[in-house]
């Protein structure tokens, strides 16, 4: 499963990202801007939630591939995306909705994927694509709230900008890796 094509599965997701949010653009007036605001913010805790069962997963297993450093960074990317997905579980309550923590169909509602992945590569890997379309779908949302609410586009913001340093770290350590094998043969 993790040979999938990548360019095909990214676009995939990204037109799955796009869906509510261009239904929600044709929309007039504020309540149903509202409703489509907090329709995406749950997509987007539904995403940091597999993100956070992800990287925990990646966690524990890299443990046992001798990969330490590697180890805390999923740790602590793990912590991360679990603080992103408090702050969007909070703000969807400030705009009077709901947060969506049902474990029924979170895999359907997030953008990014659930994959294991069988070695330190694979995990880095698809790490790296799932941040890659957190960065795809924090940019889309971030458009379409615009400037018609600040405090949430301030808040994907604030997000968008750690998925990208994630993304980085995740490069770096593909890059690395790659070094190290080449130089190993
Ligand atoms: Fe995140
Ligand atoms: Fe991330």
């Amino acid at each position: 499963m993790s040979d999938k094509p990548f360019l095909t599965d990214i676009t995939e997701l990204r037109r799955r990202a796009r869906q509510h949010i261009e239904t929600g653009a044709v929309t007039e007036g504020y309540r149903a801007n509202l409703e489509t605001v907090i329709k995406i913010l749950n997509e987007a805790l539904a995403t940091e939630l597999v993100c956070v069962l992800r990287y925990k997963r990646h966690y524990f297993m890299a443990q046992g591939i001798a990969a330490d450093p590697i180890a805390q960074e999923f740790l602590q990317h793990a912590n991360e995306e679990q603080g992103h997905a408090d702050q969007i579980a909070a703000r969807i309550v400030q705009l009077g909705g709901s947060p969506n923590f049902n474990p029924e169909g979170i895999l359907s509602r997030s953008h990014s994927e659930y994959v294991e992945g069988q070695s330190l590569v694979d995990m880095i890997r698809e790490d790296l694509i799932a941040e890659r379309i957190a960065i795809d779908s924090y940019t889309e949302m971030i458009r379409y709230v615009g400037d018609d609410d600040i405090t949430t586009r301030r808040m994907l913001e604030g997000i968008l900008a750690v998925e990208e340093e994630h993304a980085d770290d995740l490069s770096s350590f593909l890059a690395d890796l790659d070094k190290d094998w080449k130089k190993g043969a």
